[in-house]
Formats: structure tokens, C-alpha cells, sequence
């Protein structure tokens, strides 16, 4: 299987699957408890059908879209996401680059594996900076200012991880960082050499964001104790409105997914929301994002930009997002697993798919801008 036999999600995460060692891999496919949540993302789209119009003129199809103040080429941005060298040797790079390439937003998490000094410098498309909210605040604080120093434009607080989540598939293979597997965890490293040999011949793993403030003492790292040990599960709507201010530029919150929530941070001056419950990772049982959108739009929609993530995996799915008032999608998996299938050209070559995708279906749906898309391009079965 190569990089020209994938035509959609699934394909890429089979050759992902066929060349990341057995624990990477269930790191980037997994979720907590029953999976309850990670199946029910995708499934909820499911939920509901498109209503096409028809003789709409749509040879000029626009998907441009303004989101937080930034213009994006295309309705989808990549979330931000940890670990990306990881799966494979080129990491953020590779994901500003494709972002860049079709004119879109990329994230860089706290968890990321390149600084995003380095990535600000190198690419013009808007980036958003993912933080955590630590217990340590003097930590916080430097992580603001070195955000602002590189002039990232929007500052992404997650809400969601305030605790780890059980992560079942993590713990049979002893994933963390650094390694410390279980013997069934060594022996699906050993059955994939390719991956090993390109791993230790390249720059050697680090967490640039995270590496100047904390000393992990050589200590191994889950991302449950992550969560559990390092983030504050005494954060307030205070903290964060203190932290919102200090900041000053776009500020937005994401893993909202009440509509309280949603009225709360536009009272403390969020420019944007991301519904989302982490890609099932976290709350297993939670409601979707796709689920709680058309309440949450209808709440706070005209105060502030709602998007959402979560289970992504076609054009459809963008379309019936945006058709619910969704402002624009992020995607997770659908770019982590093409990158790492193929690097760069990976991820470029989905983004191609789920454009051309995007564009076909706004035709077919009669929409000529993503402001033609409403409520009533949607029916409930
Ligand atoms: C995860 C975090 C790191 O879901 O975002 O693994």
C-alpha cells in the first residue's frame, strides 16, 4: 500500500497503521473507556441528511471563511496536537507547511515536538498557539509572553483535560514518554524497523514549548500524569478571564460544550468556542460537538465564532457542520494519520481530497459560499 492507493481517511489510517510501531499508533487511534465517544463523533453526522437546492449556479465555488479575525482559504484547520515527530520525522513542520500550502490555520500544542518560534518564522498563515492551563503560574505566564514574542495570532485554551483520561490502550502498551513499554509494547517497536531507523537518525525528540520550564528529571512522562500532575484542576472562570485579558489578541476556549459555558465565554470576551471533547480522549460519554452545535450557535453565535472538531472524515461532514452555524472545523486525526503515512505530502495530499470533496458537495448542494449553507440544507431523520 502507498501513498497514491489512499482516496480517503480510512486508507490513510490503514498506512499509518502499517508503519508506526503498534503503541504510536493506538496513541493516535484511541480514546477513553469504551471508545463510546471517540465511535459516536463520526457516527453523529450520521444523524441527520443534506437537503440539496438545485439550479444554483455554481461553477464559482468560494470557501473561504474569516474565523477569530484570520481569513482562511477553507473552512478546516488542523487542531492543534501533541507529539507530532513522533509519527513522523518532519512533525509541525510538515503540518504548518501543508497548512500554509492551502491557505489555512495550524495549531501548535504545549505538547508540541518544534518550537512554534521556528514555525512562526517560517510560515504566513494565521497559527494558534494551544495552551494548558499549569499549576505552576509563573510557567503560564512565560508561555503567554512567549507566545506573544512570536507573534502567534490566536491563544487556544483546552478546557477538557483538566484530569487525564483513561486511555485503556496506552496503559496495555506502556505508552510514554520516554519510552517505557511493556514487553508487548517492545516487541510491536521491534516489528516495525523502518520507523525505528528513521527515529534515531533524526534530531533527537524534545518538547521545545515545554523543555525550557520544567525539568522531567529523566522521569518518564504519560499524558495522564501530564494532565493530572502538571495542569490545575483548580482553574476558574477567573483564572481565565485574567489570563484572556492578559493575552489581549483572540482568545478562545476549547472542549466547551454547554451552552452555559458557550454564554460564560463570551462574557469574558472569547472571540471563539471549539466544541469538541478532545476526539473521545478524555470524557468518554460526553455529547459530540456536531450534537451540542445548533443549541450552542443559537445561544451565542452572534457574540462570538463557534467551530467545532471531532470525527471529521468528509466533506459532508464540514457541510453539515457549517449548515448548523459552525464558523469552521477542526480536524485531528484526519491529518495525523497522513502524516504519519507519508510526511508532508501526507497531509497535503488529504487536505487536497477533502477541498476537492468540499468543493463537489457545495456544488451539489447548490451553495456558491459557505454563507449559503443553512438550517434549511439540513432534516433530521
Ligand atoms: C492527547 C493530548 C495530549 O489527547 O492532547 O493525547
Amino acid at each position: 500500500m502507498r501513498l497514491s492507493d489512499c482516496h480517503n481517511f480510512h486508507d490513510f489510517r490503514r498506512l499509518a497503521q502499517k508503519r508506526l510501531p503498534g503503541p504510536i499508533f493506538n496513541y493516535i487511534d484511541g480514546g477513553a473507556d469504551d471508545e463510546v465517544t471517540l465511535r459516536r463523533n463520526s457516527a453523529a453526522f450520521e444523524a441527520c441528511d443534506l437537503v440539496p437546492n438545485i439550479l444554483r449556479g455554481v461553477s464559482d465555488v468560494d470557501l473561504s471563511v474569516t474565523v477569530m479575525g484570520q481569513k482562511l482559504d477553507l473552512p478546516v484547520y488542523l487542531s492543534p496536537t501533541a507529539l507530532q515527530r513522533l509519527f513522523h520525522h518532519q512533525g509541525e513542520r510538515a503540518t504548518a507547511a501543508a497548512a500554509e500550502a492551502y491557505g489555512t490555520l495550524f495549531g501548535v500544542s504545549s505538547l508540541g515536538t518544534v518550537s512554534m518560534e521556528e514555525l512562526a518564522k517560517k510560515h504566513r498563515n494565521p497559527q494558534v498557539y494551544q495552551f494548558y492551563f499549569h499549576k505552576d503560574r509563573g510557567l503560564n505566564r512565560a508561555m503567554m509572553e512567549q507566545a506573544k514574542r512570536a507573534g502567534i495570532q490566536v491563544m487556544m485554551l483546552t478546557v477538557d483535560s483538566i484530569t487525564g483520561g483513561n486511555r485503556e490502550r496506552d496503559l496495555r502498551t506502556g505508552f510514554a514518554i520516554p519510552f517505557r513499554l511493556t514487553l508487548g509494547g517492545l516487541l510491536q517497536f521491534a516489528i516495525k524497523p523502518a520507523w525505528g531507523l528513521n527515529y534515531v537518525t533524526h534530531e533527537k525528540f524534545s518538547l521545545p514549548q515545554l523543555d525550557a520550564h520544567i525539568d522531567m528529571k529523566g522521569d518518564t512522562l504519560t499524558i495522564g500524569r501530564y494532565f493530572t500532575e502538571m495542569l490545575d484542576p483548580a482553574m476558574t472562570w477567573d483564572d481565565v478571564a485574567r489570563m484572556a485579558a492578559e493575552w489581549g489578541g483572540p482568545f478562545c476556549l476549547k472542549g466547551v460544550m454547554s451552552a452555559d459555558d458557550a454564554r460564560r465565554a463570551a462574557d469574558i470576551g472569547c472571540a471563539g468556542i471549539v466544541l469538541s471533547n478532545h476526539g473521545g480522549r478524555q470524557l468518554d460519554g460526553s455529547r459530540t460537538g456536531f450534537d451540542q452545535l445548533d443549541e450552542v450557535v443559537q445561544a451565542v453565535g452572534d457574540r462570538l465564532d463557534v467551530m467545532m472538531d471531532g470525527g471529521i472524515q468528509r466533506g459532508t461532514h464540514v457541510l453539515k457542520a457549517l449548515s448548523l452555524g459552525a464558523k469552521a472545523v477542526g480536524l485531528g486525526r484526519y491529518y495525523l494519520f497522513p502524516l504519519a503515512a507519508a510526511g508532508q505530502a501526507g497531509i497535503e495530499r488529504a487536505l487536497q481530497q477533502m477541498k476537492a470533496e468540499i468543493v463537489r458537495d457545495m456544488r451539489l448542494m447548490g451553495a456558491r459560499r459557505v454563507a449559503d449553507l443553512g438550517k434549511g440544507n439540513l432534516r433530521w431523520r
